[in-house]
């Protein structure tokens, strides 16, 4: 089987660097195309601002602007700013691509499915109504911000274990959370900043639409209530979460242990290429997961959502812990692929 030709919109950004390595010698996607905005005009290898060097094999291809008459590409990976992708997510879908995109612009439409593969690959569905709605040939589908996976994906496997009654979550975000050129030094050094703009109410909002339930093509957001303080840290990569859950029932430390552990998803069933084999790693020492020690975990590095401190409260059925997952991987570019794996698996790519 060849490889699928993908283009990245946003291809020199804190996200974009992450798809070009994720995709070096990815099994089913090859990179054909890749847009930027300031880079425009310039060779990939030059505009690079990442880890290492780019794969040789992208290090030549020209940084293009965003029009979809110039990309040749079955499928589009955008990780543009949220103001860029308003205007240009649609273009594409209209002009027949698949967008698979990280920015928060589309994320909140009814019927665009906001996907955390393991949590509700059947939300896919949507694209289908999607299409026909707005007369498109091609479609939108997003991943959640960079924080919500964090805690939305442990969430699961508790909804469906002991149901979920109340959530309260304080984060501890990296400061890769807000792009190459996000927040200045002067901020963040030695300092925690404890407010993020528009922050609170997307990690609010947004798992009840992951967890929610597909109903004659709309989606019925879970009925919870969730509470969130974002707060941005001087550490580079991965959101540290302090998670606190109010379950239906009492349960033991063990039972919840047990039900985040044995958690897998359709993207573990389907074996997709970017699919840890456990997606959730439970830790049993106190002093972890780390941010610097535990963001790259898992044997797809930084696709693994760390979770410890897994402790009772002092009311019924309450429960803390703490979560960490790699903001640019699991929280992007490595969520947005598995997506992409799982549109393919599923055939609503060609
Ligand atoms: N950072 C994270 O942890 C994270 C996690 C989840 C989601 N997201 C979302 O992903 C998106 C990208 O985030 P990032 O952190 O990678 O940002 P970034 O480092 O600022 O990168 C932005 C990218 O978009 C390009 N760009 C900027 N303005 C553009 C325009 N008007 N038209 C076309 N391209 C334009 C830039 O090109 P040049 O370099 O050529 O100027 C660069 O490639 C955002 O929507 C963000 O909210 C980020």
């Amino acid at each position: 089987m060849g490889r699928l030709g993908v283009a990245i919109l946003g291809a020199t950004g804190m996200v974009g660097q992450i798809y070009v390595q994720m995709l070096s010698r990815h099994p089913w996607f090859e990179i054909k195309a890749v847009t930027g905005n300031s880079s425009v005009g310039k060779r990939l290898g030059e505009a690079y601002r990442g880890k290492g060097h780019v794969p040789s094999e992208y290090a030549d291809l020209e940084v293009l602007s965003s029009d979809p008459a110039k990309i040749d590409a079955d499928l589009v990976f955008s990780c543009l700013p949220t103001k860029a992708a308003r205007e240009v997510e649609p273009k594409f879908a209209a002009a027949g691509f698949p967008v698979v995109s990280d920015a928060s612009a589309h994320r909140y439409w009814p019927d665009v499915p906001l996907i955390i593969p393991e949590v509700n690959p059947e939300h896919i569905e949507l694209v289908e109504s999607q299409k026909k709605r707005r007369g498109w040939d091609g479609y939108i589908v997003t991943t959640p911000n960079c924080t919500t996976v964090g805690f939305a994906l442990p969430l699961k496997p508790l909804v469906d274990d002991f149901g979920l009654r109340y959530v309260n979550v304080v984060t501890m975000q990296a400061i890769s959370g807000a792009g190459y050129s996000g927040v200045p030094s002067m901020a963040i050094l030695g300092n925690i900043i404890p407010y993020i703009d528009g922050e609170e109410p997307k990690v609010s909002e947004e798992p009840r639409k992951i967890l929610g339930t597909l109903v004659d093509g709309e989606i019925k957001p879970l009925d919870v209530q969730i509470d969130a303080t974002c707060t941005r840290v001087p550490t580079i990569v991965g959101h540290l979460e302090a998670v606190q859950v109010e379950l239906e029932r009492d349960v033991s430390v063990e039972e919840v242990k047990e039900s985040l552990s044995g958690f897998i998803g359709l993207p573990q069933k389907l074996e997709l290429p970017s699919a840890p084999r456990r997606p959730i790693n439970v830790f049993d020492y106190d002093e972890r997961p780390q941010p610097r020690l535990d963001s790259d975990a898992g044997e797809v590095p930084g696709m693994v959502v760390s979770v410890g401190r897994v402790r009772k409260g002092k009311r019924p059925g309450t429960v803390m812990f703490v979560s960490l997952s790699h903001n640019l991987i699991r929280g992007a570019a490595g969520s947005a692929i598995l997506t992409a794996e799982l549109l393919y698996a599923l055939r609503k790519v060609r």
